[in-house]
């Protein structure tokens, strides 16, 4: 079992996850081509089904084996093909520079360790290839994300964990409407930090 999977694996075996994706993946992504895509900390899968859906090749990565054959449940229902891997993306190396668009959503590591996800996820990309990372600012402490306060993001930590290969095109506080909260009651308005870059080409 991997450890971080396993708190996971409880949580979505007794809520169910949301099936929406997320408004800022799909304000940033709608309008790329399809094409591969790598969904890091996936969960069991709602942008990565959304793009799915829209053509893109998707393989999601997860800790959480709950979370992953959830999301094959859903993409058998929705009509997708989708591809899944289980293990600890921190320490998670690419095989190969072959996606179009790494999305990282709501993984929380802390600063550290998503500098090196994020730098994993760059060696992942495509050159041109896009990176969407989107947490809850530190100012949901006790509401929305987790209650470690050094696992929440700001701009100023997201800017320090995106690596040099990256070009950020948008590093910016969003506020978004429908949290990813697994409390099926609490959809009240999150305050997120996203950031949108491009693999640098060379
Ligand atoms: C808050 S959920 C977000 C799920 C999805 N990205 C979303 O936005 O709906 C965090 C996910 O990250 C996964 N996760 C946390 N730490 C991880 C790690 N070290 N390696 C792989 N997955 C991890 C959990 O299993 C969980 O599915």
């Amino acid at each position: 079992m991997i450890p971080a999977g396993q708190m996971w694996d409880r949580r979505f075996s007794e809520h169910e996850w949301p099936s929406e994706p997320d408004p800022l993946l799909v304000e940033l992504a709608a309008s790329l081509p399809p094409g591969r895509g790598l969904d890091l900390g996936s969960g069991p899968g709602r942008n990565s089904l959304w793009l799915a859906a829209k053509g893109w090749n998707m393989t999601l990565l997860d800790a959480s084996g709950v979370a992953l054959v959830q999301a094959g449940q859903r993409a058998e229902k929705a009509g997708v093909r989708i591809e899944t891997v289980q293990a600890d993306v921190v320490g998670w190396q690419p095989a190969g520079a072959i996606y179009d668009l790494v999305v990282v959503a709501n993984l929380h590591p802390g600063t550290d360790a998503l500098a090196l996800v994020l730098s994993a996820a760059a060696g992942a990309l495509v050159a041109d290839g896009h990176l969407f990372v989107v947490g809850h600012d530190l100012v949901n402490l006790g509401r929305h994300g987790p209650p470690d306060p050094e696992r929440l993001l700001s701009v100023d930590r997201l800017s320090r964990a995106l690596p040099a290969t990256v070009s950020v095109e948008k590093l910016e506080l969003r506020t978004r409407r429908s949290g990813p909260s697994a409390e099926p009651d609490e959809d009240d308005a999150d305050v997120a930090v996203l950031a949108w870059a491009s693999k640098r080409a060379g």
